[in-house]
């Protein structure tokens, strides 16, 4: 019995480093909602949120997932009040210069995903050598969704398709894989939603075909260590089919 309920618990010594995902992206939502509760302005809860995000990448080297895809600003964002799309912008340039010597000594490989065009010159220059400069660490792949869409994702990588001239019957998964912000790294394994909403908001359409969603009440700057554990916990313990049966993976019945 008591065995039974040891299992129910998250512990990272019980999570079998096979079962961990190889893959995980997070649409941190609800930072408004977060300083809202509190009395508080929504630039404090972007504040507390920038500082959850330091708390979870180190949750993720500790965990050992290889690979975090977060979703900072939507091209849908630009849409919000012109200070709050400044202050996103902002917070990003700050992120860069204050922690950007401390992800690289860790092992932090960042990546953007994402257009760059509406970004200004100074900053699309941050995030470029940002990119460069951490390109060889292997601890760690932090993907920065900034300006992302899925969709816009998508037209892209058929336009570059298109322009390269590619025969229509050619054009295979493998192709527009090829093609995409993610080229070269694996599909998301574990998609976290916080804040109690559930639904995709266009983050990773294509990539999550077959991945496994966790959506959570709590909110963004609230998710912390343990928060994380239990999601690769419960993420840890789903079967996933591919589209097969049962009896051809040989899962044997409840
Ligand atoms: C959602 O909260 C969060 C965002 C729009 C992104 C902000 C993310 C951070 C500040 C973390 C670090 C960011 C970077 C750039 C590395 P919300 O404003 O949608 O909350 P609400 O739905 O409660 O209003």
């Amino acid at each position: 019995m008591i065995a039974a309920v040891q299992d129910q618990q998250p512990a990272t010594q019980s999570l079998l480093p096979e079962r961990v995902p190889r893959h995980v992206g997070i649409i941190m939502d609800g930072n408004g909602r977060w300083a809202k509760a509190r009395g508080l302005p929504r630039t404090e809860g972007h504040r507390q949120g920038t500082e959850n995000l330091r708390r979870v990448i180190k949750a993720c080297v500790e965990f050992g997932v290889p690979i975090l895809t977060i979703y900072a600003f939507s091209t849908e964002n630009w849409r919000r009040p012109p200070l709050e799309v400044r202050l996103l912008l902002t917070i990003l340039e700050t992120v860069i210069d204050r922690e950007l010597k401390e992800l690289h000594e860790n092992g932090v490989r960042i990546r953007h995903i994402g257009q760059t065009d509406r970004l200004s010159p100074a900053l699309q220059k941050k995030i470029h050598d940002a990119c460069e400069y951490t390109k060889d660490n292997q601890r760690l792949v932090l993907n920065v969704a900034f300006n992302y869409g899925g969709r816009d994702e998508i037209i892209q990588a058929v336009r570059e398709v298109v322009r390269a001239g590619i025969p229509a019957d050619d054009i295979t998964e493998e192709v527009l894989n090829q093609h995409m912000y993610t080229s070269g790294l694996p599909d998301p394994d574990l998609i976290i939603r916080t804040s109690g909403e559930i639904r995709g908001s266009n983050f990773l359409i294509w990539q999550a075909a077959y991945a496994e969603y966790y959506f959570t009440p709590i909110y963004w700057p609230d998710f912390d260590r343990e928060q994380l554990l239990e999601a690769i916990w419960e993420y840890s313990r789903r079967t996933r089919r591919f589209g097969q049966t049962d009896e051809q993976l040989d899962i044997p019945d409840e």
